[in-house]
């Protein structure tokens, strides 16, 4: 069979939501760069039929910079001795939250580098003030946690919980995650699930050393896991890391993992993420229609959003709020409406 007919073969089996094995996966991530527009056409079909046209909103506060790893690629590594590290207050985190609610947004995310300046009971008590004051649904993004915190964590009320994989790949884990263990990271995720929490993970797509098999194995922990949310970005090298100057910043492929992602796991919330944003201005649109269907506003207050460094040149900085009319604008444009709603993954 010719190339272009068993590559029209097989995304329309992705389409049709068949089980691809590991090497058709790798043959689609690896068709030449005419076959994308098909590719992308197929998730965004896919998307439609199983998630909607609407985007859904989640407001992220991102309330603490300190982080206690070492992430090769990562400007909150705490190696990174030329950041200026903060935490927000208690008090400043309700206040942001209920900026959140007064925008409309239903859900709030809770994003920080691995911090146990929070303990338990400070986590639980901000979830049980959130939950009291504002109503909001709670997404945390702190990291890996003991097991017994998460079920604290759910008994106080958070709903939804983001743990990325990173990579699939256990040696490249283990080089880019100093003293970290991916089982360790897979038992937490497993744990989540089980506990009930809306489960959100994910990968890079760019970092040295990544193959398309180690991308096709990232597909595949995704479908295994069962998770409900997938954030896919594209490394972006910082210059503070140990990684400075090594970034592929590939946006094409970036966007091929994600549709592949929606084709594989059909009805997940899939985020056009910031990271894709800031290689491209368009990269949020594009990611929009080929798979996407949520957006994440940055709320943070100005002065700590700045140093949340985690690669350089994030697009986000500047209003929410204006941020956000700005998408409505945007979505428009490719029939899509800006959805206010707490958008939790069909079938949940
Ligand atoms: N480029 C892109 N994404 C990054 N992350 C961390 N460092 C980088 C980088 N240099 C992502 C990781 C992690 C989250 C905190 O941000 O996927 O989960
Ligand atoms: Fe910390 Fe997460 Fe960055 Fe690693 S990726 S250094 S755990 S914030």
């Amino acid at each position: 069979m010719s190339i272009s007919k068993s590559a029209e073969n097989l995304i329309g089996k992705a389409q049709d939501g068949k089980d691809l094995n590991r090497k058709e996966i790798i043959q689609l991530l690896s068709l030449p760069a005419k076959y994308s527009p098909e590719l992308f056409a197929a998730a965004d079909k896919v998307r439609k039929e199983k998630v909607g046209d609407e985007i859904f909103l989640r407001g992220i506060i991102e309330f603490s910079n300190h982080c206690e790893r070492n992430c090769l690629y990562c400007g909150l590594r705490k190696g990174n001795a030329s950041l200026s590290r903060y935490r927000m207050s208690e008090d400043e985190i309700i206040a942001t939250a209920e900026q959140i609610k007064n925008t409309g947004v239903p859900t709030v995310v809770l994003q920080s580098g691995e911090d146990s300046f929070y303990s338990q009971d400070i986590i639980c008590r901000l979830i049980e003030r959130i939950r009291k004051e504002t109503d909001l649904i709670i997404t945390l993004s702190i990291g890996e946690r003991a097991l017994n915190d998460y079920n604290a964590f759910q008994r106080a009320g958070a709903n939804r919980y983001l743990l990325k994989h990173e990579t699939a790949s256990l040696d490249l884990y283990r080089y880019l995650r100093p003293g970290c263990e991916w089982e360790n990271r897979m038992q937490c995720l497993r744990r989540l699930k089980e506990l009930g929490f809306e489960t959100g993970t994910g990968n890079m797509v760019g970092l040295p050393g990544q193959t398309p098999e180690i991308l096709a194995d990232d597909l595949l922990v995704m479908k295994y896991l069962d998770a409900d949310m997938l954030g896919i970005g594209p490394f972006i090298a910082h210059p503070d890391t140990p990684l400075a100057g090594i970034g592929h910043d590939d946006l094409e492929l970036t966007l091929r993992v994600l549709a592949l992602a929606r084709l594989i796991t059909r009805n997940t919330n899939i985020p056009a993420t910031t990271a894709l944003a800031t290689l491209q201005p368009k990269g949020r649109l594009q990611a929009l229609q080929a798979g996407a269907n949520v957006v994440m506003p940055d709320f943070t207050p100005e002065n700590y959003k700045t140093r949340y460094d985690i690669y350089p040149g994030r697009k986000d900085v500047g209003s929410a709020v204006a941020i956000i009319s700005k998408l409505e604008k945007d979505f428009q444009s490719i029939g899509r409406t800006l959805q206010y709603s707490v958008g939790s993954r069909p079938g949940k």
